[in-house]
């Protein structure tokens, strides 16, 4: 069969035709598929560059003129993703700012795409060893046995490449600082919204906190000048700072829990009218995309499993309060979101985040020049990043937010946003 032209699969992509498509493969055979959904949501983004390339890109595009991008709080939020105790050398060297290239014109939007660039430091030390042109062989740093855990196996043998340099330039989660810096901007537009992203950690490896943490203990984390755990119990985050400890002593690394919690999201966004529309299934991918996250809960969601209905679900009231409309619940074991339309609570997403792959006592690989059996390779790495995980899943709930926000309520300029949002608020309170 003749393989789509890339223009072809351009418009399959964006136009919205009915979908999975199947992305031909060179060879002429159907068994290169690329799953893409549905939908054209008004706001896109990509990013793009290499963990230890010139520099990360990011583009948002979508966002209605008129909004004032801060870039103290955009500065601060990539601050935020670089914080954490556990993290390696690499977060010493780069101290991120977004360098805004388009879209943004005396500190607001002008409705065209924005994009923004992250300067790698450490490029520097990588110009050589990495460089665009051909460069010089015998600098190139090889990874020359795959690390479990990591993308190098899988993604050399996809690629096609003789060792796995390449795929963990782009696999590494140095491309979250990207999400980050574009995820900021969307805050700042839910901000105008009345919402607010914020996350905090519930797990590094075996300390848990047990019970729900209440939204201002949570905002107040966002004020801490100093992060550790980005943990509410003070107490509890000690103990995980022991577990970590423990992991540095030991050559080996952690995993751990985060929750991301949205506040003010008014009823309504996303629908079970599609299945790629519904707000939960949209956090999930969100969520899920990001580098070592291994499972998604929305609410309570892995215990519910567990449990009878009587306990689970939300039992619905009605009394004058000062949201968006007067039903109220008695807890929030749904995380905000039934039948994939957010119900006016706080949606609450937690993130699992496996151990880091990279071991300073590595587990048994093989070589992939030679195929003998050797010790995974290493280098310079976090041994936990629980709180940076969070911070880069704020990111992207933030980012699917506004997307539900923007294709519900539309709008080219603030004003037309805010004015349509308005005028469902009080549908809401005329109900
Ligand atoms: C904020 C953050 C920092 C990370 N830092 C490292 C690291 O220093 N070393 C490492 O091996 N993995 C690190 N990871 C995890 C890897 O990027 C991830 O395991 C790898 O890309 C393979 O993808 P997968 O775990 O989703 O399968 C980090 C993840 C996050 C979210």
């Amino acid at each position: 069969m003749t393989p789509n032209p890339p223009e072809y699969r351009y418009v399959m992509q964006f136009r919205g035709v009915d979908q999975i498509e199947a992305q031909r493969s060179r060879s002429g055979t159907e068994n290169s598929r690329s799953i893409r959904y549905n939908q054209k949501f008004m706001l896109r983004y990509f990013t793009a560059g290499e963990s230890h390339g010139e520099a990360l890109t990011a583009f948002l595009s979508g966002l209605p003129a008129g909004l004032k991008v801060d870039q103290a709080f955009v500065d601060r939020e990539l601050w935020r993703r670089q914080q954490g105790y556990g993290r390696g050398g690499r977060m010493k060297i780069e101290r991120d700012t977004a360098h805004i290239l388009s879209g943004v014109h005396h500190g607001i939007t002008i409705g065209s795409p924005i994009s923004v660039q992250l300067e790698n430091r450490d490029w520097k030390n990588w110009q050589e060893s990495l460089p665009v042109g051909e460069g010089d062989p015998a600098k190139h740093k090889r990874v020359a046995s795959p690390r479990p855990g990591h993308a190098d196996l899988a993604g050399a043998l996809k690629y096609n490449f003789p060792e796995a340099r390449y795929i963990l330039e782009r696999a590494s989660a140095r491309e979250s600082a990207a999400r980050v810096a574009i995820g900021a901007i969307a805050k700042l537009f839910l901000r105008e919204l009345g919402i607010e992203v914020l996350s905090h950690v519930i797990t590094t490896g075996s300390v848990t906190v047990r019970e729900e943490v209440p939204w201002q203990e949570i905002r107040s984390l966002y004020d801490r000048e100093e992060v550790l755990l980005n943990c509410a119990n003070q107490e509890i985050e000690q103990q995980m700072k022991e577990e970590v400890d423990k992991v540095l002593k030991t050559g080996d690394s952690l995993g751990g829990v985060f929750e991301v919690v949205a506040h003010h999201v008014p009823p309504g966004l996303g629908t079970f009218a599609q299945w790629d529309e519904r707000l939960d299934a949209l956090l999930a991918a969100a969520v899920m995309s990001l580098q070592a996250v291994k499972a998604v809960e929305i609410g309570s969601g892995v215990s519910a499993a567990f449990t009878p209905g009587s306990l689970v679900h939300d039992e619905i009231g009605y009394q004058a309060t000062s949201g968006f409309t007067s039903f109220s619940r008695t807890h929030n074991n749904a995380g905000g979101i039934e039948g994939g339309i957010s119900n006016g609570e706080e949606i609450r997403v937690r993130g699992y985040l496996k151990p880091i792959s990279t071991l300073r006592r590595p587990l048994q690989s093989v070589d992939f020049a030679s195929r003998e059996p050797v010790k995974a390779a290493y280098e310079r790495s976090d041994v936990c990043v629980v709180p940076a995980a969070g911070v880069a899943a704020e990111a992207m709930v933030a980012l699917t937010l506004a997307r539900c926000a923007l294709d519900k309520f539309g709008g080219d300029s603030m004003g037309e946003t805010l004015r349509n949002f308005q005028g469902y608020c009080q549908q809401l309170k005329d109900f």
